[in-house]
């Protein structure tokens, strides 16, 4: 007998991805119902992504609903109608988020505001305003990104924003256990289709430079997701997995070093 063989069974659990009908999210939102789940998916503005779901997923409980995590009205919204909806949440996946590149020269209090206010302020405000909705035993997941902790030139607001996610992450696992675990992943870059065209040189230089020679596919950030909403992962809170094919391996200067 396997003991562990239903782990990764999610039916009858409910399941929020904000951000899942499009990019990263939509893989994890797939991982998520191919698993069993009931899944509620946030979008901005994405809407027409919702018929994909219905096609693929006939006879899955798949609920979608608008979400603009920059404002604070509309997370009061969706907090207001999750509440109507008299369920349990069982993990919420904080996917949604943005990352606009500019020079740190030419970063202006809008968009520095605009980054926090989506990345950052939308994550603290969703995650308090459905609190009491979260079931004893479930499982945050907000997703951050390498650049946390890795500065770059035209990612700096990004950076600063998702360094703050990884310290959140930490403030409500402290806050909110046991009941409630709360963890984070960094991904790596994630391979989309067409992405050559927007940072020419990149996907190549970080498949030669990653220890696991490829990108990071969306869906091992769903398949992280998992482990992390499972009781496989039960004793883990507050903590920031690294999800990159280990690119932050790849030898510095020093290894220059005769
Ligand atoms: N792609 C990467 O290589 C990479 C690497 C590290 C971390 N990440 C992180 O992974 C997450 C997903 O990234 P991605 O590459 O899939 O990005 P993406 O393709 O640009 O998609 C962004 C997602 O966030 C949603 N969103 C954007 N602004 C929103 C707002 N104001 N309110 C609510 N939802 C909003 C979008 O919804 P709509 O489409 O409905 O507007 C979309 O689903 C982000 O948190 C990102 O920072 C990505």
């Amino acid at each position: 007998m396997n003991k562990y063989a239903g782990a990764l069974d999610f039916s009858a659990k409910n399941v929020i991805i904000t951000g899942g009908l499009s990019g990263a999210g939509k893989e994890i939102s797939k991982v998520f119902i191919e698993s069993g789940a009931n899944v509620i998916l946030t979008y901005n503005h994405s809407s027409d992504a919702a018929s994909w779901f219905r096609e693929n997923y006939p006879g899955h409980d798949i609920k979608f609903f608008r979400l603009d995590q920059s404002d604070l009205g509309s997370i009061e919204e969706f907090a207001a109608w999750l509440g109507s909806l008299d369920v349990k949440v069982d993990c919420l996946v904080n996917n949604a988020g943005i990352y606009p590149a500019k020079d740190i020269d030419d970063i202006e209090p809008d968009d520095y505001d605009a980054m926090m206010d989506t990345n950052t302020r939308g994550l603290f405000f969703l995650v308090k305003a459905i609190r009491h909705l979260l079931a004893e035993g479930s499982s945050v997941i907000n997703i951050s990104s390498i650049n946390a902790t890795n500065p770059a030139r035209k990612l700096a607001h990004y950076g600063i924003s998702k360094a703050a996610v990884e310290m959140m992450t930490r403030s409500q696992a402290q806050a909110y256990g046991p009941e409630v675990r709360v963890n984070c992943i960094a991904p790596g870059l994630i391979f989309k289709q067409g992405q050559e065209e927007f940072i020419p040189g990149w996907t190549e230089s970080y498949k030669e430079r990653s220890p696991l020679h490829k990108l990071v596919l969306a869906e091992e950030i769903g398949k992280t997701c998992l482990f992390l909403a499972s009781d496989l992962s039960s004793a883990i809170t507050g903590q920031t997995i690294t999800v990159d094919c280990g690119i932050q391996l790849a030898p510095c200067f020093y290894n220059e070093l005769e």
